[in-house]
């Protein structure tokens, strides 16, 4: 397959291209910052684009997936990168005929209230952070799924929990389920994402991707984006 992947420079989005180069596929990784990109393979283009842009048509053109890992820090400033940016690669795809859409959205952006196994601190602390510094970004999201499911297009929502990282994958779980705990490694949103980009009976649904092994706290969570300190969580084993 040839897989287009917005945000590929991003943490998700660079493990995500080294996981469809080393599924077999090509890659085409579209960043702001081509010069900043580590990944090098006969099998991959880097193409620069802003996706708040227009001009991404020729960039998915030939594509047989299109994924996105597009994301903006929280911040309290109003933020449309999600719904335009997705609008405008939705419109591209109209364009070049491309059908296939995968796009990573949030829990956090909804209520959960059949989440399993969900640690107090993530009970007290998610609605203050999604009504305070997270809301721009989590109204911004629901305005994507919108223009999603609005697309045309053979589309799955994807959505994690809050994002770590660890080196291996785990036993994960996925699909049209309620999340599980609090928390997803982007190494097993990557793995699940190339998996459902193939996946004809993901199409038209929303999923959710869990992580339940080797996971930090919520502290440690909380701690990070107090101090957006970038370092990789040490996972509490
Ligand atoms: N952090 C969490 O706990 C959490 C929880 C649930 C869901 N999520 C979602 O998971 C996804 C991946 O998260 P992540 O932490 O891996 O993301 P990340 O490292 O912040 O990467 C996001 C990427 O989006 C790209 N981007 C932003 N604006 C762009 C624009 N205008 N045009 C083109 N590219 C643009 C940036 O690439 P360039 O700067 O190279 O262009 C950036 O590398 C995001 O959608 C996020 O909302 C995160």
């Amino acid at each position: 397959m040839q897989i287009v992947i917005f945000g590929a420079n991003g943490v998700t989005g660079r493990l995500l291209t080294r996981r469809v180069l080393d599924a077999g596929h090509s890659a085409v990784a579209v960043t702001r910052r081509p010069d900043d990109f580590p990944i090098s393979d006969p099998r991959l283009t880097i193409a620069s684009a802003d996706v708040r842009r227009d001009g991404l048509a020729a960039i998915v053109a030939g594509a047989d997936a299109v994924l996105s890992t597009l994301g903006v820090p929280f911040t309290r400033q109003p933020v449309d990168t999600y719904s335009a940016g997705t609008r405008n690669v939705v419109n591209a795809m109209r364009a070049s005929g491309v059908n296939r859409l995968v796009v990573v959205s949030s829990t956090g952006a909804y209520p959960t209230p059949g989440r399993r196994d969900t640690p107090l601190a993530l009970r007290l602390f998610e609605p203050i952070i999604t009504r305070t510094i997270g809301k721009t970004v989590y109204d911004d999201i629901r305005r994507m799924e919108a223009v999603v499911r609005d697309s045309g297009l053979d589309w799955t929502i994807v959505r994690p929990s809050g994002l770590f990282d660890l080196p291996e994958l785990t036993n994960y779980v996925a699909g049209e389920i309620d999340p599980v705990g609090a928390f997803t490694a982007r190494i097993d949103l990557a793995d699940y994402l190339v998996k459902v980009a193939q996946d004809r009976t993901a199409r038209s649904k929303t999923v959710v991707v869990s992580t339940t092994e080797h996971t930090p706290t919520v502290w440690e969570m909380v701690r990070r984006e107090a101090f957006k300190n970038d370092a990789p969580l040490a996972p509490s084993v």
